[in-house]
C-alpha cells in the first residue's frame, strides 16, 4: 500500500492553487526605470527588451503602467550628458542632473510612488568605474565621499529610498552620516549589499553606457570591489558589516544565479531582503523564447517565483510590467 501520495493535491488547478506555497504580487516588485538627457525620447533599448531610454518628459506613460499595475516602486538609472563625464563622476550629484530632474517629475506625477536611486558613479565616469581612480584601483575612500554627495542630491529632488550599488567599503555610513547631516533621516538606504562581479549584467551596461573602459590589467573589470561569484561565506560578511553601518534593506544581485546566498541572506538576517533579477538573467528567457525554445512568459514566471522561494522580499525586475500585466493577479 501507498500511504503518501502526494499527487492528491496536484489533481486540479484549484487544488494546487490552495497548497501553492509562494505567489507573486504587485507588492513585490520594484520597476527599473532609466532616464536620459534630452526631450521627447522614448527609445527601445536595444540590449533590454521592452525596456527604453526615457527623457524626464516622456516618464509620464510608463509611471502611469507602473501604477495601474500596482507596483509601489520605481528604481532610477540616469544616463547623463556624455560631455559631463569626468574622472570624478561629479556629475552625478548636479541639482539638475538627468535623475535629480526625473525624480521630481515622477514625485509630481504620482505622489505616493516610492522613487528609489541606483547611487553609483559608472555611468558619470570618464572611465566607467563605480569611483575616481588611484593608480590600478577605484579609490575607496574618495568615492565616498561623492557616493555622500550623490545621495543627498537625489533626497533634495526628493528620493524616498537611494541605492547605492558600487561596493565600496563603508559606502553605507559615509552616505547614513551624509544624508543625516542635511536633515534627511527619513531617507532609507536599499544596500546593494551583495553584489557579485557577474557576467549577467552585460545587456545593463550597453543599456547605461557604463562599461569599464579601460581593458588592461585589474581595471578591465570590476573584480577589485565586486564580489566574486564563487564566495558564499562571504556573503554574510558583506551583509553584516551593512546592517552595522545602518542599511534599511539588504539585497544580493544578481538573483537567478545566486538563490542560496538569497536563502543565506534570509535566514540570518531580519531586514527586508530585496533580490536583483538582473539584465542577463532577464534576456537569457527573452533570447530563448525568441529561438522557439521555452515558453518566455512561463519560463519568466518560474524565474521571478524561485527568487521568491529562495527567500526574497522583494524582487528588482525588467519583467515586472509584462508578467503583472499578463498574469493580472494570477499567481
Ligand atoms: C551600477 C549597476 C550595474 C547594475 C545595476 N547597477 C552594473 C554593474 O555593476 O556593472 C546591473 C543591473 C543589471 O544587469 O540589470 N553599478
Amino acid at each position: 500500500m501507498i500511504t503518501h501520495r502526494p499527487r492528491r493535491l496536484r489533481k486540479s488547478a484549484n487544488l494546487r492553487a490552495l497548497v501553492r506555497e509562494h505567489h507573486l504580487h504587485p507588492e513585490d516588485f520594484i520597476y527599473p526605470i532609466f532616464v536620459v538627457e534630452g526631450v521627447g525620447i522614448k527609445k527601445p533599448i536595444g540590449s533590454l527588451d521592452g525596456q527604453f531610454h526615457f527623457s524626464v518628459d516622456q516618464l509620464s506613460e510608463v509611471i502611469d503602467r507602473v501604477v495601474k499595475a500596482g507596483i509601489p516602486a520605481v528604481l532610477l538609472f540616469g544616463l547623463p550628458d556624455p560631455a559631463l563625464k569626468n574622472e570624478l563622476g561629479s556629475a552625478a550629484f548636479l541639482k539638475e542632473g538627468v535623475v535629480q530632474r526625473a525624480i521630481r517629475a515622477i514625485k509630481k506625477l504620482a505622489p505616493t510612488l516610492v522613487v528609489m536611486t541606483d547611487v553609483c558613479l559608472c555611468a558619470y565616469t570618464n572611465h566607467g568605474h563605480c569611483g575616481p581612480l588611484l593608480d590600478t584601483r577605484v579609490d575607496n575612500d574618495k568615492t565616498l565621499k561623492i557616493l555622500a554627495k550623490m545621495a543627498v542630491s537625489h533626497a533634495q529632488a526628493g528620493a524616498d529610498v537611494v541605492a547605492p550599488s558600487g561596493m565600496m567599503d563603508g559606502m553605507v555610513s559615509a552616505i547614513r552620516a551624509g544624508l543625516d547631516d542635511q536633515a534627511f533621516m527619513d531617507v532609507a538606504i536599499l544596500s546593494y549589499s551583495v553584489k557579485y562581479a557577474s557576467s549577467f549584467y552585460g545587456p545593463f551596461r550597453d543599456a547605461a553606457g557604463s562599461s569599464p573602459q579601460v581593458c588592461e590589467g585589474e581595471l578591465a573589470h570590476r573584480k577589485t570591489y565586486q564580489m566574486d561569484p564563487a564566495n558564499r561565506r562571504e556573503a554574510l560578511k558583506e551583509a553584516a558589516l551593512d546592517v552595522d553601518q545602518g542599511a534599511d534593506m539588504l539585497m544580493v544581485k544578481p538573483a537567478l544565479a545566486y538563490l542560496d546566498v538569497i536563502s543565506d541572506l534570509k535566514t540570518n538576517f531580519n531586514l527586508p531582503l530585496v533580490a536583483y533579477h538582473v539584465s542577463g538573467e532577464f534576456m537569457m528567457v527573452k533570447a530563448a523564447g525568441k529561438l522557439g525554445l521555452l515558453n518566455t512568459d512561463q519560463a519568466m514566471v518560474e524565474s521571478l517565483i524561485s527568487i521568491k522561494r529562495a527567500g526574497a522580499d522583494l524582487i528588482i525586475s525588467y519583467a515586472a510590467l509584462e508578467v503583472l500585466e499578463t498574469l493580472k493577479g494570477r499567481v
